[in-house]
């Protein structure tokens, strides 16, 4: 079994480490300081309590996962030992390729090193390594612990083995990984996630309709089916004569938008960030955040228990 470390406990490391310590597996992780360790422990808390609430498991096995979590702000200590390393920093290009930099002058050669990114390419972000050949990324998605797709990508230098052993963890961690044929920007998910949110924005500047109206025909109509059929799967179901005429008249009339629209652009230069900050494109006071947060949690510990009793493990 992989030694896993994880170097990062903002909102993505801290969940990672609890998906693979439900798995049974005990993971250490690194935090900047001590803060950001507490908020890590608090998020962890917290997300084990809904677990707990919704079934998952007990307070006894609770606990257990909580035990197999070894938080430090020591970078050596975290390394010491570990076999497979998962860096989940801040998106910046030069602070992950620093990190690399620093990780390969303090573990050996044959400790893969992977990354979170949620869409450089890998041959980029590992072209300063002094052994490329070991590093991969695995993009988890948020909220880690509940989501099961993990995208795996190789770099153009990244070796076979590398990649089994990523596939292998992420696979005894109880994830869905799917790994990609070639590397690009944005990988799989984030570039279909990223083209609804291009035409939503483009929809919502020009007026088309409000953004409850924009939000409500996907959680209506397209998003009660895509948890069953993805979107090449749903062109089967209905009809691919259907699908690609309406192809052919309405692509050309797609957004094809370079950069964030007019409303997005303007919110962000106002500092209002969305849920974090309380106003974005909707406003979020703490209570009606906490709501729509235990909703969405709930839906995903719902399908959760779904997948889990497909695989035929317990799922109550
Ligand atoms: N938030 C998401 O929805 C999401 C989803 C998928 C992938 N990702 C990717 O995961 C990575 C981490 O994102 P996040 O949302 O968890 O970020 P975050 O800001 O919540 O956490 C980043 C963590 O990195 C560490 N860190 C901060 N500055 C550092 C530094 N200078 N050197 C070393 N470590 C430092 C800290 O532990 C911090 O908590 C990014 O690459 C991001 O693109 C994020």
């Amino acid at each position: 079994m992989e030694k896993i470390s994880i170097l990062g406990c903002g909102t993505m490391g801290h969940s990672i480490a609890l998906s693979a310590a439900w798995a049974g597996q005990a993971v250490k992780v690194y935090g900047v300081n001590d803060k950001d360790l507490e908020n890590a422990a608090k998020g962890l808390r917290s997300k084990l309590k809904v677990m707990a609430e919704n079934g998952l498991f007990n307070e006894a096995e609770a606990k257990r996962i909580k035990e197999h979590i070894h938080f430090s702000t020591s970078l050596a200590e975290v390394v010491e030992g570990a076999t497979l390393i998962i860096e989940v920093i801040p998106e910046v290009l030069e602070l992950k390729k620093e990190m690399y930099k620093k990780l390969e002058g303090m573990v050996g050669e044959e400790v893969v090193i992977a990354s979170n990114t949620s869409g450089f390419k890998p041959s980029l972000l590992a072209e300063e390594m002094d052994h490329p050949n070991r590093f991969v990324v695995t993009h988890f998605w948020n909220p880690a612990h509940l989501i099961p797709l993990v995208e795996v990508v190789k770099g153009a230098r990244t070796d076979e083995a590398t990649v089994e052993r990523a596939m292998n963890v992420l696979t005894a961690m109880n994830k869905k990984p799917i790994l990609l044929n070639k590397e690009l920007p944005g990988f799989i998910g984030n570039r279909l996630q990223y083209a609804l949110f291009r035409e939503a924005q483009a929809l919502l500047d020009s007026g088309a309709a409000t953004k409850e109206d924009i939000d409500a025909a996907v959680t209506y109509s397209i998003g009660r089916r895509l948890p069953i059929t993805g979107p090449l799967m749903t062109a089967d179901m209905g009809g691919l004569d259907v699908f690609s005429a309406i192809s052919n008249y309405l692509f050309e009339d797609l957004s094809k938008a370079e950069r964030s629209g007019e409303v997005l652009t303007k919110l962000v230069e106002e500092q209002k960030l969305g849920d974090k900050n309380g106003e974005g494109f909707y406003k979020w006071g703490s209570d009606i955040s906490e709501k729509i947060n235990a909703e969405r949690e709930q839906t995903l510990i719902y399908f959760l228990k779904n997948d889990m009793k497909l695989n035929g493990e317990d799922g109550k």
